[in-house]
């Protein structure tokens, strides 16, 4: 049953213009939701920061859910598989916000050291920016990771549900590390093709001395201190937000551990989550991390495992779906559609049965997810997440339908090609342990 009265409304999960402005402009491109729903479904699941629930993200993404938690005092873990986002989610902290005076000393150490220093070659960042570029990225990027950060205060509920140390940043150097992946950005002018997910390997690439990177690196710093300021998070001296560099399929966290759960799950509509980083990526770490990073990263239009078998579990909707792409007679319908939707099918229950497992007796999740379409046929994602809930023994139910305009297929020109008058819809699926 659709949306009822007896319930609180939950808003729509589509951004605003003024949400792709401030702190949420700070990451390339990203399907983030809005504050406005996470604030709504805060409100739906009656979650009150007077009982300390622990809150959960498991596709942590920019950190939209913590940010607006933590406005409300509520604490959330995050998982998510790209180190770059949890750079950027963890830099959005209001306990930063507490220690302006720390971030300012700090900022006045990394700069005042010279960005002289050897860098490898040929150097894959060079794809994206000019030689004197990448050698003061590379230096800048050293030292802030070889700088000493004062040790975070944690609110302890946060601490005792992880099961493994998967504490691997310091919000002070998530801070210092997104205003250099900004910084780059600025001054490298990368450009994205026609998928606004991927940044186009660049022809012309502005050389750009120490002076000028240190000055912009500045400029960055300040601009973000300012937009933490504007973006209301409440100041906070212990950490309420702690993203995890985990796996959904594979959480890190005790069982019946967690009050709640509100996210967003990659879509079926290839969004290449791994490459919309790639310049930031191939600062931290080496291709082949990359590519790992890319392969564990669930609905990436990479085919990792060719032995996935159909799952009844899936469900009806998923089977019929998975039968019709089968049965359908156009290129690479079978040799690249098939394997990768039974891969993201695969890794959408290991993550379900995990969310499951890690959520209190009782305790709700809201999952939003869009449709997409396989050619003429449409991928009822809302349909097919509530199934597969259902079968895995939870209660799950949609509670919300939108039909969304600016839908990602809609940046590719052929996709009316096999059905005029695509409708796309938004569902957020509630699951109830
Ligand atoms: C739709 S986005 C989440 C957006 C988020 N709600 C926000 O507002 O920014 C999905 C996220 O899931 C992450 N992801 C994909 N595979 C994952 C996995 N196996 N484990 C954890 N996170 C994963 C992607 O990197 C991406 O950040």
């Amino acid at each position: 049953m659709l949306q009822t009265s007896l319930f609180p409304t939950l808003a729509s999960a589509k951004r605003s213009r003024k949400e792709r402005m401030g702190v949420h402009a700070w990451h390339p491109y990203y399907a983030g939701y809005s504050e406005a729903f996470v604030s709504s479904a805060i409100a739906y699941l009656k979650l009150d920061s007077t009982s300390s629930p622990l809150l959960l993200d498991p596709w942590n993404g920019s950190g939209t859910t913590a940010l607006v938690a933590s406005r409300w005092g509520i604490a959330t873990l995050g998982c998510e598989i790209n180190p770059v986002m949890n750079v950027f989610s963890y830099a959005k902290s209001g306990y930063l916000l507490g220690q302006k005076h720390l971030l300012a000393e700090l900022s006045l150490k990394i700069t005042c050291k010279s960005l002289h220093g050897s860098i490898p070659t040929p150097d894959p960042l060079g794809d994206f920016i000019s030689a004197s570029l990448c050698c003061g990225i590379r230096n800048l990027y050293a030292i802030v990771h070889s700088q000493e950060y004062p040790e975070p205060h944690f609110d302890r509920a946060i601490l005792k549900m992880i099961v493994k140390d998967k504490i691997q940043l310091n919000p002070f150097q998530a801070f210092f590390q997104a205003a250099l992946f900004i910084t780059a950005r600025n001054l490298a002018g990368y450009k994205c093709g026609s998928n606004p997910t991927w940044v186009k390997t660049q022809s012309e690439k502005p050389e750009v001395g120490e002076t000028d990177i240190i000055s912009e690196y500045k400029r960055v710093v300040g601009s973000m201190i300012r937009d933490l300021d504007l973006s209301s998070i409440a100041i906070n001296d212990k950490i309420l937000h702690l993203p995890l560099l985990a796996d959904s399929r594979n959480i890190c966290l005790l069982d019946n551990a967690i009050d709640a759960v509100i996210t967003s799950p990659p879509y079926l509509t290839r969004i290449d989550y791994a490459m919309s980083t790639r310049p930031e990526l191939l600062i931290m770490f080496d291709p082949k991390t990359l590519r790992t990073i890319r392969e564990n990263t669930i609905g990436a239009p990479v085919i990792v495992d060719k032995s996935i078998k159909i799952n009844s579990t899936w469900g009806k909707t998923c089977l019929q779906l998975l039968e019709n792409v089968q049965k359908h007679g156009s290129k690479a319908a079978t040799s690249y559609y098939l394997p990768n939707m039974l891969q993201y099918f695969r890794d959408i229950e290991l993550s379900l049965r995990e969310i499951i497992r890690v959520l209190k007796h009782n305790a709700r999740a809201i999952i939003v997810v869009q449709s997409s379409y396989f050619k003429e046929h449409e991928i009822k994602l809302g349909d097919i997440y509530v199934e597969m809930g259902n079968n895995l023994g939870v209660k799950s139910e949609i509670v919300n339908r939108e039909i969304i305009r600016g839908h990602m297929a809609h940046v590719n020109s052929k996709s009316n090609q096999y059905k005029k008058g695509k409708i796309y819809f938004e569902d957020m699926v509630l699951l109830t342990k």
